[in-house]
Parts: C-alpha cells; structure tokens; sequence
C-alpha cells in the first residue's frame, strides 16, 4: 500500500482499474497456454511459420503478464497467481485439440479480440483517475496487437 503514497493515486480510486487488470493477467494467462498448445500441436502447410509466429506470440504475451502484475503491486493489491483464479474469471477460455492452422489462426484472433475490449476497458477506468503508466500500457499492448491482429487476418485470407 505504501507505494501509493508515493505515487500519489487514490487507493479507493485505483480499486476499479485493479478489478480489471486482474481480469486482464487471468485473460493474458490463459491466452498464454492456448498459444503454446497451437505452437506445439500445429500441423498443415504452414507449420514452419505459425509454429515460430505461436512462440512470438506467447513470448509477447509472457511479458505482458509479468508487466500487469507489477502494475497490480504498484497499486497496492495481489495480482492472482493460482490457475484455479484465472479460469474463474477469465473471458478467454482454455483451449484443447486444436490443430489445423486456420482454426488456430481464428482461435488467436478471438482472443485477441478480448483481449482488446478489455484493455480499451482498463484505459478509459484508468483514465478517468489520471493514472498515466496504466494508461500508457495499455496503448502499448494495443498498437502491437492491433498490428498483429492485421497480419493474421492477412494470413487468413485466400
Ligand atoms: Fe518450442
């Protein structure tokens, strides 16, 4: 909590933004193991491709659950770290038997767009308090998604 003090927001105000970051690590975590399994388990024509863009992928999504945690301490809470929590309140849900690269190239695009609503989310919350970092990371995740987001669409197309 004493972060805070020295960081000058309001506990009280921060509550919200906090209620939907956590929203957004479960998202990110549960995304994160879905990509694995499609860099794993890929097969088709363009295995070589989608089983490095999987990695890329998750890599960037790895750090982006790193980075919300410690936006969550910065605030004053406990980021959830148990799997039990996240499929609890996750939007994006785990993943299975998937193989072929169109389904998993629409499976990643789905949950981009969560990802997304929730972020744009998070942003206007922490907006509204002047919380700028907050802010600023969210616009961050979502230039480098939208621009992800483009190419898959790309690669999907005949
Ligand atoms: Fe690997």
């Amino acid at each position: 909590m004493r972060t805070l003090d020295y960081i000058g927001l309001n506990k009280k105000e921060v509550v919200p933004v906090v209620e939907e970051l956590q929203k957004l690590l479960a998202d990110v975590q549960i995304f994160y193991t879905n990509l694995r399994g499609f860099h794993w388990n890929i097969k088709g024509k363009q295995f070589f491709m989608l089983h490095e863009k999987y990695e890329e992928i998750y890599d960037q999504i790895n750090d982006m659950a790193d980075e919300i945690a410690e936006r969550i301490l910065m605030l004053g809470h406990t980021p959830l770290n148990n799997y039990s929590d996240y499929i609890k309140i996750s939007e994006i849900k785990e993943i299975s038997d998937l193989s072929g690269c169109e389904e998993t190239l629409e499976s990643t695009l789905d949950a981009f767009k969560i990802l997304m609503l929730r972020e744009r989310k998070v942003l206007e919350l922490a907006g509204k308090i002047e919380d700028e970092v907050t802010v600023a990371m969210m616009s961050d995740y979502l230039r480098e998604q939208e621009k992800t987001v483009w190419m898959l669409v790309a690669t999907l197309e005949k």
